[in-house]
């Protein structure tokens, strides 16, 4: 690791630059050529974050890599002071697979909290996690816009763990005509089925084995599809506590269990066929959680 880089070759088996000012990046960024990959985080980094860097390292010559907890998207009450921070095993996790990491302190990125402008997302971003989350997908939108000019990548990769998010990241890239690419990959899972998640951090033994409640829903509403009534009827059991779990899930309380259309974030309506986005948020020993999967439902 270095704190400044000087070789801007493909990013393989060599050492990471690490920046913390806007200056240095947009100078480090200068030096690239070819294509350039981004990987926003929040840091705490861990499996589910290297393969973004894997799929990065596949689509772009280059690839930087932001580690940064950004304020605006937890609201007052939420876990901005708890969430966990690691730059430097962040940055040991990812020394030599990507070109450069930017870090910023809280007051480079953002010199006053809140900004006199903001992005807005709408309707959109008032509904599911946005409506337990009131305001955390301006602050998502208003960082990603921030770090996508900052980093001026030719694409932006992102997690499907956090579906609404990759959702309103591609409308933010297509109704403000940013350009740019955005490239999702799939949710990484431990070997029990639980979603990757900087935050499983924060479970204890036993809330993992409660947590499992969501990974099992997801399978429970792929083995329905493709029949939708059946998807529904998985996830109604779910949230109601009646679904049949070999996972201890006592302690998981859903805040949501959705069947969408991925295309407009709407709930399905009993005629939809096609791609069905299965949205899941829930709350273990305080923890908040979220799952999704896209099914293919054909059938009523
Ligand atoms: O998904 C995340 O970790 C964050 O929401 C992001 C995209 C890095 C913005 O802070």
């Amino acid at each position: 690791m270095t704190t400044t880089g000087t070789d801007h070759g493909p990013a393989a088996d060599r050492s990471t630059a690490v920046v913390r000012t806007k200056a240095e990046l947009r100078a480090q960024r200068a030096t690239m050529s070819g294509t350039v990959a981004v990987v926003m985080t929040m840091g705490s980094l861990h499996q589910g974050h290297l393969m973004l860097v894997a799929r990065a390292r596949e689509v772009a010559d280059h690839v930087i890599l932001t580690d940064f907890v950004n304020p605006l998207q937890f609201g007052p009450n939420e876990d901005f002071d708890a969430y966990p921070r690691d730059i430097e095993g962040d940055v040991a996790l990812v020394d030599g697979m990507v070109d450069l990491v930017f870090a910023p302190a809280t007051e480079e990125m953002h010199p006053t909290i809140p900004p006199m402008v903001s992005v807005t997302t709408n309707r959109t971003g008032t509904l599911y996690e946005g409506a337990s989350r009131p305001g955390h997908f301006d602050g998502v939108a208003t960082v990603v816009t921030k770090l996508l000019n900052l980093t001026t990548p030719h694409i932006a990769v992102f997690g499907r763990k956090d579906a609404q998010q990759l959702a309103i990241v591609q409308s933010l890239v297509t109704d403000l005509d940013l350009p740019v690419r955005i490239e999702a990959v799939d949710i990484q899972r431990e070997s029990e089925g639980l979603a990757l998640s900087s935050r499983n951090l924060f479970l204890s033994a036993e809330g993992r084995r409660h947590a499992l409640g969501l990974s099992a829903t997801i399978a429970a509403a792929r083995e329905a599809a493709p029949s939708l009534s059946g998807v529904l009827d998985a996830l109604a059991a779910a949230k109601a506590g009646t679904a049949e779990y070999s996972a201890d899930t006592t302690a998981l309380r859903f805040d949501y269990a959705l069947a969408l259309d991925p295309a407009t974030l709407q709930p399905v309506t009993s005629s939809h066929r096609g791609e069905t986005l299965v949205m899941l948020a829930g709350w273990v020993d305080g923890t908040r959680l979220l799952d999704a999967a896209v099914v293919e439902t054909t059938a009523p």
